[in-house]
C-alpha cells in the first residue's frame, strides 16, 4: 500500500511539474542493465537555439540505455523548481537542467543533495555558494562570446572615427548569459573610447520582444544608432524587421553583431542584413549524455566542459549556410 502511495503521489507531481516521459521500460534505479533515469528541466522553447538544444538533448537520450523526464519550464524559475523537486519525489538517477536565472537555487539543490540525486548543469550556471551542489557544467564560454562580439565591432570598425552608438538588446534578465555577454562585450569595449552604448534593454531572447524594444530604441534614438548588439540571432531577427519598417537598411545603417550562429542567422547574412554571429553550440547531447553515464558510474569527470566554437561575418553565410547544423 505505501509502494502504491509513493507511487501515486511522484506520478501526481510529474503531471504537476508539466513532464512528460520518453524512453525504454522498467528500470528506475538505473542499476545493473537497467536503463538511467534522467530528469532534464528545460528553459523554454524561446529561440531557434532553444529548440536545437532540446532536440539534440532528446536525441541522445534515448531507449533502452536511457529514460528520459523531460519538463519545459517556458522561461520560469518556479516551472523549474517544480520540476527538480518532482525528479526527486521520482527518485531519478541523475538530475540534468539548465537554469533560467542564476540565482535562488540553494534549497532545492540543497534537497536534491540530500536525496543522493547528482546534478548535472547544462548550457546555464547557477550562482550558489556551496559548489558541491552540482557536480558538473557542460555549456559555452558566454563572457568569451560577449568579447569575441565586440573585437568583431573594433574590427569592423577600423579608420571610423567616433562616437560609434551602440543599443544593446539584452537576454533574459538575471540569466547566465546575459549577465556574462554584457560583461564580456563591455570589457572589450571598455578601452576605446570611441564606443557608446545608448541604450540596453531585455528582450528575453525572443524575437518578438526583440522586435518591440528595437522599435522603441529607434524612436528614442531619433535615428542616431549605429550598432546593435543583441545578445542572441532570435532578437537580432526581429530587430531587423523593426529596422525595415523604419526606413532603415540593417548591415549597413545599422550594423548589427549577435551571439549563437543559427541557420536564421546565416539567412539573414547571406541577405546581407545582419554583419556577424559568434556561435553558440546548442548541439550538447551526445556530450551530456557521455557526462551522464560516467557521473552514474561514480567516475570522475570535469568541474567543467566547454565547447569550441567561432565567430562568422557576412562573407562567409553563403558558403557556410550548407554546413549548418541548427
Ligand atoms: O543559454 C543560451 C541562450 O539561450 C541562447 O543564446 C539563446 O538563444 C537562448 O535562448
Amino acid at each position: 500500500m505505501r509502494k502504491f502511495l509513493f507511487g501515486m503521489l511522484a506520478l501526481g507531481a510529474v503531471a504537476l511539474a508539466g513532464c512528460s516521459g520518453s524512453g525504454g521500460e522498467g528500470g528506475g534505479e538505473g542499476g545493473e542493465g537497467k536503463p538511467i533515469t534522467v530528469g532534464f528541466s528545460q528553459v523554454g522553447a524561446e529561440s531557434e537555439w532553444r529548440t536545437a538544444n532540446t532536440r539534440s538533448v532528446k536525441e541522445a537520450l534515448v531507449a533502452p540505455e536511457f529514460r528520459l523526464r523531460f519538463s519545459d519550464a517556458q522561461q520560469k524559475q518556479e516551472n523549474q523548481i517544480k520540476a527538480l523537486r518532482s525528479f526527486i519525489a521520482q527518485r531519478v538517477d541523475v538530475i540534468a537542467f539548465s537554469p533560467v536565472v542564476e540565482s535562488g537555487w540553494e534549497t532545492v539543490l540543497r534537497e536534491a543533495k540530500a536525496a543522493n540525486i547528482p546534478v548535472v548543469l547544462t548550457d546555464r550556471a547557477v550562482d550558489v555558494s556551496d559548489e558541491s551542489l552540482y557536480v558538473t557544467f557542460i555549456g559555452s564560454d558566454f563572457v568569451e562570446e560577449g568579447r569575441r562580439a565586440a573585437r568583431w565591432l573594433i574590427e569592423d570598425s577600423e579608420g571610423k572615427t567616433g562616437p560609434v552608438r551602440i543599443v544593446e538588446l539584452q537576454g533574459t534578465v538575471g540569466s547566465a548569459p546575459a549577465n556574462d555577454r554584457m560583461r564580456g562585450f563591455k570589457e572589450v569595449i571598455e578601452g576605446d573610447s570611441r564606443f557608446q552604448i545608448v541604450r540596453s534593454q531585455s528582450g528575453d531572447f525572443t524575437r518578438a520582444k526583440g522586435k518591440e524594444v528595437m522599435e522603441a530604441f529607434i524612436k528614442a534614438e531619433n535615428g542616431g544608432i549605429d550598432v546593435l548588439f543583441a545578445h542572441n540571432d532570435d532578437m537580432a531577427i526581429g530587430a531587423i524587421q523593426a529596422i525595415e519598417e523604419a526606413g532603415l537598411k540593417p548591415g549597413s545603417d545599422i550594423r548589427i553583431v549577435s551571439i549563437d550562429g543559427v541557420r536564421g542567422a546565416f539567412e539573414a547574412m547571406k541577405a546581407g542584413k545582419l554583419n556577424a554571429t559568434v556561435e553558440c553550440n546548442p548541439l550538447l547531447g551526445e556530450q551530456l549524455a557521455q557526462l551522464i553515464r560516467d557521473v552514474h558510474a561514480g567516475r570522475e569527470v570535469p568541474r567543467r566542459v566547454t565547447v569550441e566554437e567561432g565567430v562568422y561575418t557576412m562573407d562567409q553565410a553563403a558558403a557556410e549556410l550548407p554546413n549548418r547544423k541548427y
